[in-house]
């Protein structure tokens, strides 16, 4: 049996075969793209070209120490493909992420690319999304407004994420609201609702934009969700 580790290894290796030479790939962030990360490293030793729009600053800097070219988003016209990871996916591909704080960067550049693949081991498989708390990205000025609101109106705790006693900060300086809906009903009517409320950058729904998962397993088959 695998661990969670090597079937995230297991996914991420068969993705990067799926980058060739000359594509604009975007690159997600977190532990399953650490290994897409280290494959890709390998390849571009090997001779691969291409390059990447990384999704976080952590990304950033992973993928520079294996030497991959990156690009930004404002010079590319277009990604051909972005390879990421998720924290709840749903069985029509609707998806919550954001646990590592990168959402809004990952949603950008998944929404510029022609195909979104994503990365999962089994335990984010779920019937309903919800059960992992959903993060909010908020501007630090009045942001226990936003929480007032989400209290009053879905009676939801939205809980401001920490890092060593001091607000976790994301990559473009905003605070993170971790919201414990526990069932989601309709994902593309709160995805709008929450963004529409002021100080709210955006929330970690990714509603109707994954085109591909591919799941691993602990005995170490794959399968691909459409
Ligand atoms: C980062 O902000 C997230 O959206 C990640 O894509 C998500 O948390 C998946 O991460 P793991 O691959 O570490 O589970």
């Amino acid at each position: 049996m695998l661990t969670q580790d090597e079937i995230k290894q297991l996914v991420a290796n068969q993705a990067a075969q799926l980058v060739q030479n000359n594509m604009t790939v975007g690159i997600g962030s977190g532990s399953t793209v650490y290994w897409l990360i280290m494959e890709l490293g390998k390849r571009v030793k090997k001779g691969l070209l291409f390059q990447a729009i990384p999704t976080s600053k952590k990304t950033a800097a992973l993928a520079a120490q294996q030497n991959i070219p990156l690009a930004e988003l404002n010079d590319v016209n277009a990604i051909d493909l972005t390879i990421d990871g998720a924290d709840e996916i749903d069985p029509n591909l609707q998806m919550i992420k954001g646990g590592g704080g990168a959402l809004l960067q990952e949603k950008m550049v998944a929404a510029a690319s022609r195909e979104l693949l994503i990365l999962a081991d089994h335990s984010k498989l779920v019937q309903h999304l919800g059960n992992f708390p959903l993060p909010l990205e908020v501007i630090p000025f009045g942001w226990k407004q936003v929480q007032r609101e989400i209290r009053e109106s879905y009676q939801v705790e939205a809980v401001l994420r920490m890092q060593d006693d001091q607000p976790f900060i994301s990559d473009h300086g905003h605070y993170i609201l971790d919201c414990p809906f526990q069932q989601i009903e309709h994902p593309d009517i709160l995805t709008y609702e929450l963004n529409g409320i002021p100080g709210v950058v955006d929330n970690g729904l990714f509603v109707n934009m994954a085109d591909l998962a591919l799941i691993g397993f602990p005995d170490g088959r794959t399968e691909t969700m459409h």
